[in-house]
């Protein structure tokens, strides 16, 4: 199904690396990188991921993040298509999982316009991997009947697009995870708000997933706007399948028992009036 006929000796493999940890690449991912003529990767994946690169492999970073522009879609697509016409093994390497916001349309529709060989390996998404790491189901059979992944950033080839429709996706039994949420996250705390979601709704934001910079920070829909947004990467999960997780981090949050008990005057001190 991923192949169209074609007189190329050369192959294009789009391949999911993953959030960043290598122990997070299928098998098949690292076979790949490790036998390709050529990986060309975007910005976010990981030089663990990256090192694992055949010795002979030419390695290319083709990103664009934060829409500064190194390399333009019709380059990359002609990189590929060129060394697969020198039948070349490519690997067109993105984070996470190919399909979950990576632009693998443009991509695919280039390959089998220039009839060239293709195969997609899927890898782990962020969301998948950020879940795991909280100790969170993303579904949950009494609070979650529904993943929504949505980009918070919305801008494209064809221009900037509308914003998500946030009256359909806030939804009380959905668990909502935005990528790419950006700094406008008072703006999308209103907006869900005003879409019907309590305000007491769980949230967290995850930075460097899987990394061992990992760090997140539990807040609520209504105080989203207080959170400090500037870490990156990073991905917003809201939802009541995530109540557990949140309590038991508010809970680890508290000060132990002794470091209140060090704060309090010893018994036989005197605190002196100023
Ligand atoms: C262009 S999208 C690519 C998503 C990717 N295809 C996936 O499946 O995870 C880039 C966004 O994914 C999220 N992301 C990717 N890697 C991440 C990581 N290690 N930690 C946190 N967020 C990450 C961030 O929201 C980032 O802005």
């Amino acid at each position: 199904m991923n192949t169209p006929a074609t007189q190329f000796p050369g192959k294009v493999f789009l391949v999911g690396a993953g959030p960043g940890d290598p122990e997070l690449l299928t098998l098949k991912a690292h076979r790949l990188l490790r036998q390709a003529d050529l990986v060309l990767h975007d910005d976010l994946v990981s030089a663990a991921v990256l090192s694992l690169a055949g010795r002979r492999t030419i390695v290319v970073n083709v990103g664009k993040r934060c829409g500064v522009k190194k390399i333009t879609q019709g380059e990359i697509n002609a990189l590929m298509v060129d060394a697969a016409r020198e039948g070349k093994q490519v690997v067109r390497l993105k984070s996470g999982d190919p399909g979950v916001f990576g632009r693998l349309n443009e991509e695919l529709e280039w390959l089998r316009a220039a009839k060239i060989a293709f195969e997609i390996v899927p890898g782990i998404t962020t969301a998948n991997a950020a879940a795991a790491s909280l100790g969170v189901s993303l579904t949950d059979r009494d609070k979650s009947a529904r993943v929504i992944f949505v980009s918070g950033h919305q801008s494209g080839a064809k221009g900037p697009v509308d914003e998500p429709d946030w009256n359909s996706l806030a939804q009380a039994d959905a668990t909502i995870v935005v990528y790419m949420p950006g700094k406008g996250l008072r703006h999308l705390s209103r907006k869900l708000i005003a879409a019907g979601l309590a305000p007491e709704t769980s949230a967290v934001l995850i930075a460097q997933v899987s990394s061992p910079q990992q760090n997140q920070f539990w807040t609520t829909v209504g105080a989203l706007g207080e959170l400090d947004s500037s870490a990156t990467p990073s991905i917003l999960l809201i939802g009541r399948a995530l109540d557990h997780a949140a309590a038991h981090a508010a809970i680890e949050s508290l000060p132990d028992l002794q470091s209140i008990k060090n704060l309090l005057p010893a018994r036989n001190e005197r605190r002196i009036a100023s």
